[in-house]
């Protein structure tokens, strides 16, 4: 029977965080209590004039086929954000606009990559890179980066994976999973290495741009090296900036024919992403804004308490991130040592099993991002369940032995 399956499919794996969230409702379910901090998304409501917008769409009938890549509307309203918080120029037929920041990706790389071509993807990295570029018949090459740089890619690593065959740099400031933000100057510095290879085009995802803490600011690399521009494909969306993951709406801006091709790959595969969603999505882009300033703060607090109470359990280290919704712990301190069941840590899989096993807490493994010996906390949750989630933590550190 597996003969009949496509042979593209022994290329990829499922998405191991989407796995791992699934297996934690599952033992929810069976009755265990478990707190699950595996799954990438803000627990906030989606904004009430979002939904109200929505409402309004299927009450007047917006309901039918839109153009393949977007309403015209949606498109505007796209260049509007580009320009008021990028600083940059697009013009509506330079837009397409998917169901989620994923098909977009999808679409662009399905959209330009050969068999041999190669994309750079610095890791820790979010799981779907490497999958996607193998989907579409590409080659990742993976880019190592350290704690000791606060998980970002060096401009002499970016130098060292650059080779006549690469396609594309998969860029992602705020990271998933690391929360990674680049400062302008360190950007550049990457955008330098760039300048020196004009067959490298740059995808940046921005999904997580408006979850930026402290001193930290968010910029983009068609911002930072106008030069790049078009060679360039910004990426960005509103599940993570207005709490819509369930409405599937992303966009994408680059060169024309760029956009003309991934519009081609969407006409002939999924159509128009919801025409109800687009319509959410314009009120989203163009409405008050004032859920991404309320919500921001309290993203921080709980990035502060979960790294603070993190640091306190014995074999951990928790850098403080940038941004995003996430940190991302080495566990070097717990390699080598075994738990009150007598299972050895000898990787940071074996420490997520053990940590739902024993204290009921899902997290992602680091090597689902491509560097280990690390784990992955979505704090988009109550300070009550994080609060109890990092003390069943260092519980689980404290009884290793
Ligand atoms: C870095 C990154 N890019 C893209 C996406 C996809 O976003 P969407 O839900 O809009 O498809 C995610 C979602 O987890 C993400 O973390």
């Amino acid at each position: 029977m597996s003969d009949f399956l496509s042979k593209t499919l022994d290329r990829v794996k499922p998405s191991p965080t989407i796995m791992i969230s699934a297996k934690a409702a599952e033992l929810k379910a069976a009755g265990r209590d478990v707190i699950a901090l595996s799954a990438g998304e803000p627990d906030f409501d989606t904004p009430d004039n979002i939904k109200a917008a929505a409402k309004a769409a299927i009450d007047a009938g917006k309901t039918k086929y839109t153009a393949p890549d977007g309403i015209t509307e949606l498109k505007q309203a796209i260049c509007a954000k580009f320009k008021r918080d990028n600083g940059l120029d697009y013009a509506p037929d330079q837009v397409s606009v998917s169901s989620g920041g994923k098909q977009v990706l999808y679409n662009a790389l399905m959209a330009t990559l050969n068999p041999g071509d190669e994309v750079v993807i610095p890791a820790p990295y979010w799981v779907s890179y490497p999958d996607m570029v193998l989907l579409a018949g590409g080659t990742p090459v993976v880019a190592d980066t350290s704690m000791q740089t606060g998980f970002k890619l060096t401009a002499d690593q970016l130098e060292a994976a650059i080779t006549p065959k690469t396609k594309w740099l998969i860029f992602n400031s705020p990271s998933n999973p690391s929360g990674a933000g680049y400062s302008a100057a360190e950007l550049k510095e990457l955008t330098d290495v760039l300048l020196r290879h004009p067959h490298v085009w740059v995808m940046t995802d921005d999904m997580y741009e408006h979850l930026a803490y402290g001193d930290f600011k968010f910029c983009t690399p068609a911002e930072v090296e106008p030069k790049l521009y078009d060679r360039t494909l910004t990426v960005n969306g509103v599940s993570k900036a207005y709490a819509m993951t369930g409405w599937r709406i992303g966009y994408a801006a680059g060169p024309k024919h760029l956009i003309g091709a991934m519009r081609k790959i969407q006409s002939q595969s999924t159509s128009n992403p919801s025409s109800v969603s687009q319509w959410a999505a314009v009120e989203a882009l163009n409405g008050e804004q004032d859920y991404i300033e309320t919500s921001r703060p309290v993203f921080q607090d709980r990035r502060d308490l979960v790294v603070g109470m993190l640091n306190k359990a014995e074999g951990i280290a928790c850098p403080t991130p940038d941004g995003a919704f996430y940190v991302y712990p080495s566990i070097a301190g717990c390699i080598g040592k075994s738990t009150q069941n007598g299972v050895e840590i000898t990787s940071d899989e074996v420490f997520a099993t053990e940590l739902l096993e024993e204290e009921g807490v899902a997290v992602v493994f680091g090597a689902a991002f491509g560097l280990s010996p690390n784990f992955r906390v979505s704090y988009a949750t109550s300070n009550e369940e994080l609060t109890d989630a990092c003390t069943r933590i260092q519980n689980f550190c404290a009884r290793l032995k």
